[in-house]
């Protein structure tokens, strides 16, 4: 990649050109649901893309970069991590790598470092994070609580992450806090009282783990619904461990997302096709939990709205690679590099209720990534390869 600013003063537009295949997400604009584009350049205005086309027709700009052949796709859109942490749960892997399984229970390990660490720590913990996703193509990101479990603690874990991005949600209803393993009915009380009450002033988002060992459906449908009647949009820990209640509870909530979706019934599928919310899958949890992947395929057959994200968290999925899911969703699940590089865009995108992110078309967020690749094919065909050249956030290079 080159570069060469023909500007004196500072400059507002920028064209990238000579880019090999750009992945849209605007089908009017290029070829089939991707809307490729092949030998393009985009202009950026700004924060926000201003023109897409052949590269030939390039409108002057103050700036020009020319990507040399590589592929470009929009900035990926993870709909799902839970970095508001401290403590590190190695051992944990470790043991589980020897034959244990995985279950909700280590959350509690997690819950007890991070109400023990300090602002400070937490927020360089969700810097950190946050930076090495963008490092990744990663230009939104959905941030969790869900390791405090009381009021001050998640009401902190919320104001942190609202320090790094827009997207947060309230999951209070992670697991049942220990101070009431006795009482789960009271811990419900007090998620949907005085916690609720806490939170939802700094959460877009409300989420509840669904699952045995966590909260069963009717303390979901209380949580949510409560929730709802704050403002906030519900989102489902569904369906991940076991089946159960969560994802056709997502669905008639109309929840944005059902997330995991490992275990389906058809029921559940056919639930999923005909209603708005997304099923949001985590192929890092399966891999980090030698799980049983969800079937990519059959609920993209049966007509459901696909999204990606990695589920970076220091239990289940301790990855904020975007790419490696893609490959992992290619492999495993079913999916074709289209299919996945569109759920890990606009699929994230439709899971977080925005429509100007997950795609490069005129007044979209210049959000853009460049790959080291002629393809975004390559996201899948060279699985582990940091492809990742140069991210644009909000119209700067980063
Ligand atoms: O998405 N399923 C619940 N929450 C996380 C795991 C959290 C943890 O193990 O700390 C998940 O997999
Ligand atoms: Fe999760």
């Amino acid at each position: 990649m080159t570069t060469a600013t023909t500007a004196t003063t500072a400059p507002t537009t920028t064209a990238i050109t000579d880019i090999a295949g750009l992945v849209t997400n605007d089908p009017s604009l290029g070829e089939g649901p991707l809307g490729l584009i092949r030998d393009a350049a985009v202009v950026i205005d700004g924060d926000r893309i201003a023109w897409v086309g052949e590269s030939s027709k390039a409108p002057a700009t103050d700036n020009r970069v020319d990507a040399g052949g590589r592929a470009a796709i929009p900035g990926f859109v993870d709909s799902h991590s839970h970095l508001v942490f401290a403590g590190d749960r190695t051992e944990e892997f470790n043991a589980r790598m020897s034959g244990r399984p995985y279950s909700a229970g280590g959350i509690r390990t997690t819950v007890a470092a991070t109400r023990a660490a300090s602002n400070n720590v937490l927020h360089a913990n969700v810097g950190r994070y946050v930076a090495e996703a963008r490092r990744q193509g990663t230009t939104t990101v959905e941030i969790k609580s869900g390791y405090g479990l009381t009021s001050q603690d998640e009401a902190r874990a919320l104001t942190i992450a609202g320090a790094h991005t827009d997207e947060v949600t309230f999951l209070g209803a992670h697991i049942v806090a220990p101070e009431f393993a006795d009482d789960p009915a009271a811990y419900v009380d007090l998620v949907t009282g005085p916690m609720l009450d806490a939170c939802a002033p700094y959460a877009r988002w409300i989420d509840v783990f669904c699952e045995q060992g966590a909260f069963d459906g009717d303390q979901a449908r209380t949580i949510l619904t409560a929730g709802k009647e704050r403002g906030l949009i519900p989102r489902v820990h569904a369906n991940q461990l076991s089946y159960g209640p969560g994802v056709q509870l997502a669905v008639e909530l109309g929840a944005a997302s059902a997330d995991h979706c490992t275990h389906l019934t058809d029921a559940d599928v056919d639930a999923l096709a005909q209603g708005e919310t997304v099923a949001t899958l985590l192929p890092g949890a399966e891999f980090s939990t030698r799980s049983t992947y969800p079937d990519a395929r059959r609920l993209l057959d049966a007509g459901a709205t696909v999204a990606l994200s990695p589920d970076c968290n220091p239990g289940s999925s301790f990855t904020s690679s975007m790419p490696f899911c893609v490959a992992l969703a290619v492999r495993e699940m079913g999916m074709t590099p289209d299919e996945a590089v569109w759920a890990a865009t606009a699929g994230g995108a439709r899971a977080l209720h925005r429509t100007d992110v997950g795609r490069v078309s005129p007044g979209a967020r210049a959000d853009l990534v460049l790959l080291d690749a002629p393809s975004h094919v390559h996201l899948a065909y060279r699985p582990g390869v940091p492809l990742v050249s140069a991210v644009w956030h909000n119209g700067t290079l980063i």
